[in-house]
């Protein structure tokens, strides 16, 4: 039973939010507005057919030029998911989940069609990069919410690119074909939580971009977050940033992202093919 647009904005945002007006009444929308990732699951299988059936509903999503240019591989095989698994030990839905997909970026494919159509072309610029990943990852969010639409939960993986090589390698991935993110999949053990967003205020700017409030809807961001969930018993490094006498999410996103991921992911880009160039 699908609650109020009330309730679930004050949960999503932490704050009453207005719409200003009469809206439609959609269960569609409840879902969304109250999605939240799952990363821990019960034993019950996920069928094959159910499966495929996500992934039909992946691959509709919107495609920018109709160039297709995501792919999917379904690991299946429990020896390679083991070995993907154990280099992410902190992580361990990865080797946990009922099913593990990988979205894939494939701007292979389109240079394919070139060379079999006898049109060779390069699609390794940074043009082809972009609209590959963005291709892969709205197939990504279009899975995520068709399997919350069946009451499955879902976690997107995007450590793989952590340990890109490997992941490669395990995988077997050609050049010019990279990993998004991975996908968790299975029937929830637990009901999770509501993640809270920031206001819209901070994130929907009118007519021309303003982050001039950015600061005081961040504080007010903060503190919402933290009366709800507080994280101030886990700050990330003591040693090297300090104990804060309020710890919120902002200041640990600027902790967390202060040791930035994805160290060797360019590189491993320009030695498989991409050039990231203009076009
Ligand atoms: C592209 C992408 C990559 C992600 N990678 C990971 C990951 O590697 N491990 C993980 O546990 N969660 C991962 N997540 C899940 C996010 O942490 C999660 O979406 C975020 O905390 C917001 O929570 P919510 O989805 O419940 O609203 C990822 C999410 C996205 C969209």
């Amino acid at each position: 039973m699908a609650g109020s647009y009330a309730d679930e904005l004050r949960a999503r945002f932490g704050m009453d939010v207005d719409l200003g007006g009469e809206v439609p009444d959609d269960p569609w929308l409840h879902r969304a507005l109250i999605r939240r990732t799952h990363r821990r699951y019960g034993d019950r299988p996920v069928p094959d057919s159910l499966v495929r059936l996500l992934l039909a509903a992946a691959f509709s999503a919107s495609s920018k030029s109709d160039f297709q240019q995501a792919s999917v591989l379904w690991l299946k095989d429990r020896d390679r998911r083991d070995r993907l698994a154990s280099l992410f030990p902190d992580m361990p839905w990865i080797g946990a989940a009922p099913v593990f997909l990988v979205f894939l970026a494939d701007p292979r494919r389109l240079e394919r069609l070139g060379a079999l159509r006898g049109k060779k072309q390069d699609n390794s610029a940074l043009e082809g990069f972009f609209n590959a990943t963005v291709d892969a990852a709205l197939a990504l969010q279009t899975c995520i919410l068709a399997a919350e639409a069946l009451g499955l939960g879902t976690c997107p993986i995007s450590v793989l690119r952590n340990r890109i090589a490997e992941v490669a390698e395990i995988l077997e991935l050609p050049d010019k074909v990279f990993p998004v993110a991975g996908l968790c999949l299975g029937w929830p053990a637990a009901q999770g939580f509501i993640s809270m967003r920031l206001p819209l205020e901070a994130t929907v700017h009118l007519d021309r971009y303003d982050d001039s409030g950015l600061e005081e809807a961040v504080d007010g961001y903060d503190r919402r977050r933290d009366s709800r969930h507080s994280i101030k018993d886990r700050q990330r490094e003591p040693g090297r940033f300090g104990v804060a006498e309020f710890y919120g999410w902002s200041e640990d996103k600027a902790r967390q992202a202060a040791t930035p991921e994805g160290a060797g992911f360019a590189a491993w880009l320009k030695a498989h093919g991409f050039t990231l160039d203009e076009p």
